[in-house]
């Protein structure tokens, strides 16, 4: 049995204090133990994050190619974070209303603590989990196609029914803001909005880029109905965004471009996914932004005995063949090169959440042999033939 040292005793006693007074503004733990990054985290920051049920401590972990968040009580945080400083971080860094920690931890898990007593730390403010500090488009300033859409009214107030659509604008926005140095800045950027349907976001896009970045843009909204595009075509008139077009069509038969800068399919069904990044990577997009949805492919194929207890019970099945497909495209676009994220992205109208994939292609795509064998591993693990790979086939081949 290991037993504390008085140094740790007396941290962990003092951390306990500071959370109980709300003086605990901010830890920051870095420099992990262990080199495996996809299952240590590179960095997690830890800050009081304002939730519905009182002031908890947000666990954000930077890992290589994705950021994960867990809230934990104020009950539970003091002994979490001596155990990520123990066993697993070899410098902690801690603010505190009226000290500044600098922590290193040895092999054997022993602390060296410098303290800093400061008058008083500046503080940090809790987040809020409504994100209004990161809104990039602000209510009671009003915005021609939110207001066209029935969004806002025209004194720029969000309808109280339409507040979720507009939190998802406003969070669709902030991962394009990300990742907009990605775009060309001395041309044009050419986009496609793959299965638009009423392009709240595909005018949120236009507004974004032309109005508040000064972008010059051209985008194209494609969608199979319609009703739905003569609707988008006319309003886009109304609010001439002249270098904003909506074109009915099938994403798997659309072949009018030969190159695009950023792709977006936001819960274009099932495979039509697969057909929106494969022309994606094709066309050498620079960004790939896509909410899959529908994933029916894989749930009559799946079949793996290791995996009996994700397998045998259909809703199960149903949430791990919808996993594991969305996880086999983000690992084929890494194969091919490009640096992926997986997002949640709020989706009022479907369900409560949903996952995006965020594809940004590097100046020179480098063809990945070890996650091609893990691509390979898993699918023959679970049995399984997938769409994108075999759209995929050619660029695979060529950058093999
Ligand atoms: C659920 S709606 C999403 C609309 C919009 N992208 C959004 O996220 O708010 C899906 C849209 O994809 C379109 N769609 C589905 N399959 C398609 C395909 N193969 N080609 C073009 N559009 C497609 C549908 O007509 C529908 O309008």
């Amino acid at each position: 049995m290991n037993t504390k040292s008085s140094a740790e005793v007396q941290l962990e006693q003092e951390l306990v204090e500071w959370i109980e007074q709300d003086s605990l503004y901010q830890v920051i733990l870095s420099s992990p133990k262990s080199k495996n990054e996809e299952l240590t985290a590179k960095k997690i920051i830890v800050r009081p994050v304002q939730l519905k049920q009182g002031l908890y401590y947000q666990f954000e972990s930077y890992y290589a190619n994705k950021v994960l968040h867990e809230n934990v009580s104020p009950a539970d945080t003091a002994e979490k974070l001596m155990q990520l400083m123990i066993n697993q971080y070899k410098q902690t860094n801690i603010k505190q209303k009226h000290c500044q920690l600098h922590i290193l931890t040895n092999k054997k898990g022993q602390l060296t603590i410098k303290r800093k007593e400061v008058e008083q730390v500046k503080e940090i403010a809790p987040r809020t989990h409504n994100r209004q500090k990161h809104r990039l488009l602000e209510e009671g300033k009003p915005i021609a196609f939110l207001v066209e859409l029935g969004i806002m009214t025209a004194d720029g107030k969000v309808h109280a029914k339409k507040q979720d659509k507009f939190k998802q604008i406003n969070r669709f926005l902030e991962m394009v803001e990300d990742v907009v140095d990605a775009l060309p800045n001395d041309r044009t950027i050419k986009i496609i909005d793959f299965g638009c349907g009423k392009s709240y976001l595909t005018f949120a896009l236009y507004h974004y880029l032309t109005i508040e970045r000064n972008r010059s843009v051209d985008i194209i909204g494609l969608d199979l109905k319609q009703d739905v595009i003569a609707f988008c075509n006319s309003l886009a008139q109304k609010l001439q965004y002249d270098q904003l077009k909506f074109i009915v069509g099938d994403i798997a038969d659309f072949n009018e471009l030969s190159e695009a800068d950023m792709v977006v399919t936001l819960h274009a069904c099932d495979t039509a996914t697969d057909a929106a990044i494969s022309k994606a990577v094709t066309w050498g997009a620079a960004v790939i932004m896509s909410v899959p949805c529908c994933q029916h492919e894989l749930f009559p194929q799946v079949k793996s005995e290791l995996l009996a207890p994700l397998l045998t019970q259909g809703l199960l099945k149903e949430r791990f063949s919808a996993l594991a497909t969305d996880g086999m495209r983000g690992q084929l676009l890494e194969v091919i090169g490009y640096k992926v994220q997986m997002l949640e992205f709020i989706d009022p109208e479907h369900t409560p959440k949903n996952l995006m994939i965020r594809a940004v292609r590097p100046k020179a795509l480098t063809f990945n042999q070890s996650k091609w064998e893990q691509y390979h591993a898993f699918k023959s693990l679970i049995g399984v033939e997938h769409t994108l790979e075999k759209l995929l086939d050619e660029e695979l081949l060529k950058n093999r």
